[in-house]
């Protein structure tokens, strides 16, 4: 198939350890749902910060500091501006796991009680699970589970029938990481509200691959984590509803927080500082800042665009490959950039080594996903996944390792 994966520039040369070779191989990176690697510009930021700007922010009044906060605040500015919400419903936290968990504490405990409905997917990540286990645990509350359909969507009658428990809260990924699935949030949070739910956004897969608009899916909270969006680890956002964000009590409790301490109680800072106890992820903050202008620059609808093609290619060239299965929706437009695929007779185990062995980066495991795992009756897969940086080269250096694969293993 010819590819119009060719509508935004060939960005190869701007992740610096995508010019590096293993043993002799050139790196085929397609494990950035795993993580993203780093172009150069948010490198560049990181650097900036510790080489001319160090000072913690917030609480001083010398240069360095005002210069500090004026980066870390900015980049709040700009997150939040990109996706439609505002710096104060836009909080800093240390990954999408801790910004969910913020949510399953602060509003669990203070919303949740015996009897409550808590409803996820079957596709989510363990992160969007066993937070809400935990939380349904302790407050006696009951966690059920959205179905997947054998085509990798989720079951929306199912979903109706669920509804009918009148669910306190309904936790669904954006993108599913291994299906690829793209849920449509803005009905699922259509019929969550008209049922008195709040709705929790897993957006992790979702916000550097597809246009995301908070308003226009008008959920309650949106979690996503900003080393698979070409930003750095250690940073994450959660966007909540400010109404919501001021009723629930904080999460991590500390320095920053309050407003006044006193001997036995406290009061609590404006938001966002309410959740961002502690010395901030400065550095962090400013890198995603710089990651997210790399996006914008791009154009996340030309990222789509590209992504999408590539995705076509991928799922049309893994079908050549003979006694390959692939799990999820086939068509290219109900999913974002990944195939999770089994070769008969091959342990995904062995197809990442192998394929590894020729600088071909995969995923295999059970992908944080074992509800969905069992659900399809899967031990583990190997996933491919795509980035603005990836080509149609890299998706044949990926079947030729398949093929090489094969022949390993004499199939
Ligand atoms: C869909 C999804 N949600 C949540 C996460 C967790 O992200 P983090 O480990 O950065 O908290 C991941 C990471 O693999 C993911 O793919």
């Amino acid at each position: 198939m010819a590819t119009e994966a060719t509508q935004i520039r060939d960005l190869t040369a701007e992740f610096p350890v995508l010019r590096r070779q293993v043993d002799g191989h050139p790196i085929t990176y397609l494990d950035s749902a795993a993580t993203s690697q780093t172009p150069q510009v948010v490198i560049d930021a990181i650097v900036d910060y510790y080489t001319n700007h160090r000072a913690s922010v917030h609480r001083g009044v010398y240069p360095l500091t005002v210069e500090a906060t004026d980066l870390y605040e900015g980049a709040r500015e700009r997150i939040a501006a990109w996706l439609g919400s505002t710096p104060r419903e836009t909080i800093f936290t240390a990954n999408a796991t801790a910004s969910v968990n913020l949510v399953s504490h602060s509003w669990g405990r203070s919303n949740l009680g015996a009897g409550d409905t808590v409803l996820v997917t079957e596709m989510e990540h363990h992160s969007d699970v066993v937070p809400w286990q935990l939380i349904c645990q302790e407050r006696g509350a009951k966690l059920e589970y959205i179905p997947v359909l054998d085509n990798g969507m989720l079951d929306l009658d199912a979903y109706d029938r669920l509804l009918e428990l009148k669910p306190k809260a309904v936790c669904v990924a954006h993108v599913s990481n291994v299906l690829g699935t793209i849920n449509p949030v803005q009905e699922i949070a259509r019929r969550a509200h008209a049922v008195g739910a709040i709705v929790v956004v897993d957006g992790a897969q979702a916000v550097p691959q597809i246009p995301v608009s908070l308003p226009e899916l008008d959920v309650d909270f949106y979690a996503w984590t900003g080393h698979k969006a070409y930003g750095p680890t250690g940073i994450g956002v959660l966007h909540g509803r400010r109404e919501l964000l001021d009723e629930i009590p904080p999460f991590i409790s500390g320095g920053h927080m309050i407003k006044q301490v006193f001997e036995t109680s406290s009061t609590w800072s404006d938001l966002p500082g309410k959740f961002e106890a502690g010395t901030s992820q400065i550095a962090e903050a400013i890198g995603l800042g710089a990651a997210v202008d790399f996006i914008q620059e791009i154009g996340i609808d030309a990222i789509r665009a590209h992504e999408q093609a590539l995705t076509a290619e991928l799922l049309e060239r893994l079908a050549e490959v003979p006694d390959l299965t692939i799990h999820g929706p086939l068509d290219p437009a109900d999913r974002g950039a990944l195939a999770s695929f089994a070769i008969a007779g091959a342990h995904p185990h062995d197809i990442g080594e192998i394929l590894g062995r020729e600088g071909v980066c995969v995923r295999t495991g059970h992908h944080c996903a074992q509800p969905l795992m069992r659900r399809f009756n899967l031990g583990s897969t190997t996933r491919a996944s795509l980035a603005v940086h990836n080509t149609s080269a890299d998706i044949d250096r990926l079947i030729a390792g398949l093929h090489t694969v094969r022949s390993t293993l004499q199939l």
